[in-house]
């Protein structure tokens, strides 16, 4: 991230109006900024490593700054050329309220953009090229055909801490959406659940899985399809104690469709039991939702929670595996890093409990 103080570039651009904006911005004036818009000042001014008024207001850690930048219309979610948000400006200076701010406006703008995406139907499931392309499995790790890491054995820790949580006791009924490299499952069977069903679309993972003999296991029930297509087959073989969730080039609203499929009855009217078994169930989901930017991440945590609660789902997140390393060596060969974040935020929903 570069440096605002060292480099202080609004002052040297000079007199224009938009660098006086920046430098009010970094100072924290947001009387002035408000001045400097008044008279003309273009809000949406970056400096020459793309940084927005709103970055400057973050690293000022002025909350009526960030604010008046935000209401003036720079958009949360604005990134530098260095891939930088205005959140990670905040949050290295340890101003606590501004980064807070950001993402409460992050929340709000997502829920927004909601109302207006409501009802849009393209007919197209999301990863159709990648369900259509081969995968490879690489030593540590799965990739498809663009290079893209679809799952990595880093992530073993996080996947051991998963099955625990949903498989608390042995003899449990569980469910795993998505193979990948089986690391869950395999965690899942050393739990001893009673039955293990797992949902996997990519026929070169399915075949993978047979090759390893998960069709021979006996508790082991496979499901060779989408999850969108496979519910009736995973009711019939249920209700479960614990569910996963991992799929792969799926979106948040994908997370929240099947969200709504285990936890709402299955169909408009409520007539059908949930998937997840009542009052007990457990549920959790890979949480790699916006996992190239920490504020991008916490602004996904909130939303997924505030829409799981209207599913009668409380969750909680608690904050695991920060000694993860991760270096160059972790990524190289892998088309886009898909986590860049210190500590992992592992979901566990249950229902809320009636009094
Ligand atoms: C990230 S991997 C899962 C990794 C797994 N948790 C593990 O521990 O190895 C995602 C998997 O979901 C599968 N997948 C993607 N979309 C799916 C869908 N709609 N239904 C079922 N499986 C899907 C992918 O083929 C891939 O095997």
């Amino acid at each position: 991230m570069a440096d605002i103080d060292n480099e202080r570039n609004c002052e040297e651009k000079g007199t224009s109006k938009e660098a006086q904006l920046l430098a009010a911005c970094y100072e924290g004036n947001s009387q002035r900024a408000k001045e400097l818009v008044d008279q003309g000042a273009e809000i949406f001014v970056t400096d020459e490593t793309g940084r927005t008024a709103l970055h400057f207001a973050a690293a000022s850690g002025d909350v009526d700054t960030v604010r008046f930048v935000l209401e003036s219309g720079i958009p949360w979610n604005s990134l530098d050329v260095g891939n930088y948000t205005a959140g990670d400006y905040a949050e290295s200076s340890g101003h606590d309220a501004a980064y807070n701010k950001l993402v409460q406006a992050g929340i709000r703008a997502e829920m927004i953009l909601r109302l207006f995406n409501k009802g849009q139907v393209d007919g197209k499931a999301a990863n159709e090229d990648y369900l259509t392309q081969p995968v490879v499995y690489s030593g540590d790790r799965l990739i498809d055909a663009e290079k893209n890491g679809v799952m990595m054995s880093w992530e073993a820790p996080l996947m051991e801490l998963h099955a625990k949580t949903i498989c608390a006791n042995p003899g449990g009924v569980v469910l795993n959406v998505g193979f990948g490299m089986g690391i869950i499952d395999t965690a899942l069977q050393q739990l001893s659940p009673g039955k293990h069903v797992i949902i996997e679309a990519h026929p070169d993972v399915y075949q993978h899985m047979k090759n390893e003999g998960w069709d021979k296991k006996p508790n082991v029930y496979i499901l060779f399809g989408r999850w969108q297509d496979k519910l009736d087959e995973v009711r019939a073989l249920g209700p479960y104690d614990g569910i996963f969730f991992d799929t792969f080039g799926e979106f948040y609203k994908d997370l929240d469709d099947f969200h709504k499929a285990i936890f709402a009855g299955g169909n408009d009217d409520g007539e059908q039991q949930p998937i997840l078994s009542q009052p007990d169930g457990i549920y959790s989901f890979f949480n790699g939702m916006g996992g190239d930017h920490k504020l991008f991440h916490d602004v996904y945590c909130h939303v997924a929670r505030a829409d799981l609660l209207k599913l009668g789902m409380d969750t909680q997140y608690s904050q695991v595996a920060s000694d993860i390393v991760m270096d160059e060596e972790t990524w190289k060969g892998i088309k886009r890093p898909y986590w860049m974040i210190k500590s992992y935020n592992l979901p566990t929903c249950k229902w809320v409990q009636k009094e």
